[in-house]
């Protein structure tokens, strides 16, 4: 059990007027955990305090050789005022095998959760009211060390910083188009692909760009190894609904593991669908388009949520999906997922952790 050391800002912000325009990630709250890490003493000094820029030397390992990780929540507010998270055990252990990855210290599941209950509670005036919008949690641990050796850090700095939320794309449920790069890669084996590290994100950005000038929401990455087998989407992983069958990527080594992935496979199977992780190639997809089986296409994520999209292309072949509306299965994940997060529907599932008032 963390000893947290509690310093209240002297300073609030104004709280945003209208939580139907908040964007996402683009405000923040009063405060912020932090926690240091000194290799022979292990994580030491947790403490909340007020949201503040950080000052750092410009030869901070993180800035030159990005050993950083990162994770992403929420916490909800629902109609009777409880704040909760989902799943917040699922995110501390990825974080751990992220860590693991990428030469970190680990941060005890308990102590991880521990943390993020605390600042939400201490910042629960800022969990949004409105429809739709949450307060976004974003932990992440970077190297601290100064100097320019590559090697693992012997510092350490774990921080959650908190921002009230609205959807992560623009379009809100309205379905997305997605770009399938057949240039770029994301992940190869034995690389980091399965972890939640900033130079996952980095490696992703300047596909990410052109896309977008074509008027793409996000990339669709393909298996570095032969570019034939579909990934993930960077922001999102993502389903194929073919036939009656779901089809996702598995998860080994070069998709990350999500939340809302392996959630919504676990509703899907409830439901009676057949659900298969493995590798699907982007010819099977697009044949499956063009024989009008490629029923629903759909991304999971904490951000994104459930997040339909509409039109794929792949090396100049356009694939639309249905009549470009949100689906029937696609539109059933996101209810359930939404009604057990903003406390709707009975948690069935035992996926709901509130954040009692303790501050
Ligand atoms: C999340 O869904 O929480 C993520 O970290 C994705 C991020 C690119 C917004």
């Amino acid at each position: 059990m963390l000893d947290i050391k509690l310093t209240r800002t002297t300073a609030p912000k104004a709280k945003p007027e209208d939580e139907t325009k908040l964007g996402f990630g683009k405000k923040f709250t009063d405060h912020m955990f932090l926690m240091n890490y000194t290799a022979g003493q292990g994580w030491h000094d947790p403490r909340i305090v007020p949201y503040a820029p950080f000052e750092l030397d410009p030869a901070t390992v993180v800035f030159h050789y990005a050993q950083e990780i990162f994770e992403g929540m929420k916490a909800y507010r629902t109609a009777d005022d409880t704040i909760q998270l989902f799943r917040p055990e699922c995110n501390a252990r990825r974080m751990q095998d992220s860590a693991d990855r990428l030469c970190i210290p680990q941060i005890p599941v308990d102590d991880y959760i521990q943390a993020v209950k605390a600042l939400v509670d201490v910042d629960r005036d800022w969990v949004p009211h409105t429809d739709g919008a949450s307060l976004y949690i974003r932990p992440f641990v970077f190297a601290a060390d100064v100097g320019l050796g590559v090697h693992a850090s012997k510092e350490y700095l774990f921080c959650i910083i908190c921002s009230p939320s609205g959807a992560y794309y623009a379009e809100g449920i309205d379905p997305v188009r997605i770009y399938v790069e057949d240039e770029y890669i994301r992940a190869a084996p034995g690389l980091t692909g399965f972890t939640k590290c900033g130079g996952n994100y980095a490696a992703s950005i300047k596909a990410g760009e052109l896309a977008e000038e074509q008027g793409y929401a996000q990339v669709l990455w393909l298996d570095g190894v032969e570019k034939k087998y579909v990934e993930e989407v960077g922001s999102m992983n993502i389903m194929f609904k073919i036939d009656g069958k779901v089809y996702t990527a598995a998860t080994v080594g070069t998709v990350l593991p999500g939340v809302t992935r392996r959630s919504c496979i676990e509703l899907l199977k409830d439901w009676g669908y057949e659900v298969i992780e493995g590798k699907l190639a982007i010819a099977d997809i697009m044949n499956a388009a063009r024989e009008g089986k490629l029923e629903e296409v759909f991304g999971t994520g904490t951000a994104a949520v459930v997040s339909p999209v509409k039109e794929l292309v792949w090396k100049g072949e356009h694939a639309f999906i249905g009549d470009g509306k949100i689906g029937p299965v696609t539109q059933k994940l996101y209810d359930t997922m939404t009604g057990m997060q903003w406390g709707r529907l009975p948690d069935t599932k035992g996926w709901i952790v509130p954040v009692e008032k303790v501050y």
